[in-house]
């Protein structure tokens, strides 16, 4: 599946969200940063439900705050379909996990770059899905870290979906494709272009 990020964007939110709304992608990357787990902050939480009201395609909600519970109860009155944090950044692990399984929604776990893939070990048997970051969390459009695809050869028999988040786009994918990951997220790539299928297509 292709997952689309609109953190940087040709155009302005609402603008971009109906756009990739009306394409070809799978899901909507909703990359949240609270000013506090990331310098960077980036939404108002009844601004951002208010955008997100409405659209077709389901959300993959990617957190990078501290105290992912304090947004994700209102974040799932929404269309959702995946929730990921990250475990540095989620004081409450097993209460996360638990909270979002008990509305149907999968819940994930980010792995940054500098983080070794084995943080995920006591969680596996928990969780639905591994995000490698293949940039630091914090800005879009950054270059692809290759380096993090080493980690996921050991993630293939764990009955987890991968994902990959961060830096992708036609040349990359080729890197990727040999690994048959569940999702793909690309941002920049495609929001930064005029037509979203084109570029979804090129990926595909
Ligand atoms: C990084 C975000 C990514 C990123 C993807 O902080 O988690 O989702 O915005 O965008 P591109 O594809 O531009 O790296
Ligand atoms: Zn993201």
């Amino acid at each position: 599946m292709i997952s689309v990020s609109f953190l940087k964007s040709k155009y302005d939110r609402i603008t971009t969200l109906n756009m990739i709304d009306e394409s070809d992608a799978d899901l909507i990357h909703v990359d949240l940063m609270d000013g506090i787990y990331v310098k960077e902050k980036n939404f108002e939480i009844n601004d951002i439900i208010n955008n997100l009201t409405d659209l077709f395609l389901r959300l993959d909600i990617h957190l990078m705050v501290y105290d992912p519970l304090k947004y994700i109860k209102e974040l799932l009155k929404l269309n959702v379909y995946m929730i990921t944090v990250h475990l540095d950044g989620t004081p409450n692990i097993d209460e996360v996990i638990s909270y979002v399984h008990s509305k149907g929604v999968k819940i994930g776990i980010a792995i940054n770059p500098d983080e070794d893939v084995n943080i995920i070990d006591k969680y596996l048997d928990k969780i639905d899905y591994v995000l490698i970051m293949s940039v630091y969390p914090g800005k879009g459009g950054q270059t692809f870290i290759k380096e993090v695809l080493n980690k996921i050869p050991y993630l293939k028999d764990k009955h987890v979906l991968i994902g990959i988040d961060g830096g992708i786009n036609d040349e990359v994918i080729a890197l990727i494709k040999p690994y048959n990951l569940d999702i793909v997220v690309s941002g920049s790539f495609i929001c930064m272009s005029d037509n979203y299928n084109e570029q979804i297509r090129k990926l595909n």
